[in-house]
């Protein structure tokens, strides 16, 4: 009778697999008679094990035993592509302070090994990690023979708008096959659950905003944004006809900033093209001035309207969405999620601000419309909110301040007093 209440106890704070759960609970049955009271819990994401008795050593013995029976089962793993990336790194980041067992697998196309260093300096953990190529099936294989992961985030892609445009098949060729190889990798090696970096570029200039998961998406406007619609395509098709697999879609709307101890950040090759880079590039004197596109849209300071989401708090939303997978909570083998703020803010606002938070003076000028820029977004993340219990938490006071700590720091700067 005792060891009934003490296991619905345990299923009541959902322990992270139902592989230690199975395993702690035989445990229970078998050997411990001696524990009085076992309670497992889950503190966002981090989780600890208390168990009061009145037998000393056995107890301790038994707590060990516990834990590494959790610890062991945590590892089973993700595989993060694209790891070392701007967002793939800050999730590393989450992943592994939330004790979960990591491989970046990433070609280094755009971005560095040394951030493997900076993610060690952050957790004191050093994930593994592989230089490969996803397009390359046969040197993706050999990981998933080891069978290390039983969860995989997809992020490695390339993501320049313009360059897309004029390099379309490289485009399609790495996006789209990436993610094939990905979803047959996972069909083959028996890896249940997939969470993709999908992007609002699938809505396209909404006719109603904040955009929800059920806006209607429009026809691309770049061969990059036709990519992620054709990727959620695949996936959709792919497990309405694989059982095995599930999948979340996270449609991330703008990050920017970086982890707060500037270790880790956004590693922009040549000229940025995105907005936060650019300002902090002008800032710190790399780039002469920036220059803002359009004063005379239809918003109430004629700016351009997005929806800034702090890098670290998009990074959580991966680890929302894994918990999900993992604990059997999906609605649908496939799910899709706004990952944004649910605030506009304009062009002009980020500029003044960033020049408050930091106390320095940016030089812009306002020049003519970018071509294909939409005029105004912001997402409706309630149902990110409600289903996945996660919130957009940083200020954009925070996240301007990181951004300028981390240019700071890749120009050398000392920082150690901030
Ligand atoms: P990033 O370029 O910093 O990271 C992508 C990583 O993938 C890089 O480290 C790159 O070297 C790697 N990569 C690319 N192709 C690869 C391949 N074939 N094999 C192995 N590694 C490969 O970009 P990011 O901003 O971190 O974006 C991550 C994901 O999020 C991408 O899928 C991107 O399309 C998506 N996304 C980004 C934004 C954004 O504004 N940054 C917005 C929406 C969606
Ligand atoms: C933001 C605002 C510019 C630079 C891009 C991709 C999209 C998605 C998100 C991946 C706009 C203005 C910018 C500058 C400026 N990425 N700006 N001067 O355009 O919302 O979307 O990132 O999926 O696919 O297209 O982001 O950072 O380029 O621009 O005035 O030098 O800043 O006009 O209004 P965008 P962005």
């Amino acid at each position: 009778m005792v060891l009934r209440s003490l296991e619905l106890l345990v299923l009541l704070f959902c322990p992270h697999t139902s592989l230690g759960l199975a395993n702690i609970i035989m445990m229970l049955r078998t050997k411990a008679t001696c524990v009085n009271l076992f309670i497992f819990v889950n503190l966002s994401g981090k989780y600890s094990l208390y168990i009061l008795s009145n037998n000393g050593p056995n107890i301790t013995l038994f707590y060990y035993f516990c834990t590494s029976l959790i610890y062991s089962d945590m590892r089973k793993g993700v595989l993060v592509t694209g790891g070392t990336g701007y967002i793939g790194s800050h999730t590393v980041v989450e992943l592994l302070e939330a004790g979960y067992y990591v491989i970046i697998v990433d070609n280094l196309s755009n971005s560095d090994e040394s951030v493997i260093d900076g993610i060690e300096a952050i957790t004191g953990i050093r994930p593994d990690f592989v230089k490969a190529d996803c397009r390359n099936i046969e040197t993706l294989e050999k990981l998933f023979e080891k069978g290390r992961f039983d969860s995989i985030i997809h992020f490695a892609a390339a993501k320049a708008v313009g360059e897309s445009v004029e390099k379309p098949l490289e485009y399609y060729h790495n996006n789209i096959l990436s993610l094939i190889n990905i979803i047959s990798l996972m069909r083959r090696y028996n890896v249940p659950n997939l969470v993709f970096s999908s992007s609002c570029t699938v809505y396209g200039q909404p006719e109603v905003l904040p955009a929800t998961e059920q806006t209607p998406r429009l026809e691309a406007e770049s061969p990059y944004g036709n990519t992620k619609r054709i990727c959620e395509d695949i996936i959709r098709d792919s497990v309405k006809a694989y059982d095995s697999i599930s999948a979340i879609a996270l449609r991330y709307f703008n990050p920017i900033g970086a982890h707060p101890s500037a270790l880790i950040g956004e590693l922009p090759r040549g000229i940025p093209n995105n907005l936060l880079p650019y300002v902090t590039q002008t800032a710190a004197g790399i780039r002469e001035v920036l220059s803002i596109f359009g004063d005379d849209y239809n918003t109430p300071d004629g700016f351009c309207i997005r929806d800034y989401i702090d890098i670290n708090d998009l990074a959580a939303a991966h680890v929302a969405a894994l918990k999900r997978m993992i604990c059997g909570k999906m609605k649908e083998n496939f799910e899709v999620f706004n990952i944004g703020t649910g605030r506009g803010v304009s062009t002009m606002e980020i500029v003044k601000t960033f020049e408050k938070v930091n106390g320095l003076s940016l030089k812009y000028r306002i020049t003519g419309r970018r071509a294909g820029d939409i005029e105004a977004m912001w997402a409706d993340p309630s149902y990110a909110n409600e289903e996945l219990g996660w919130y957009a938490r940083k200020s954009l006071y925070e996240t301007l301040r990181s951004a300028w700590k981390w240019q700071q720091r890749l120009c050398g700067v000392d920082i150690s007093d901030e």
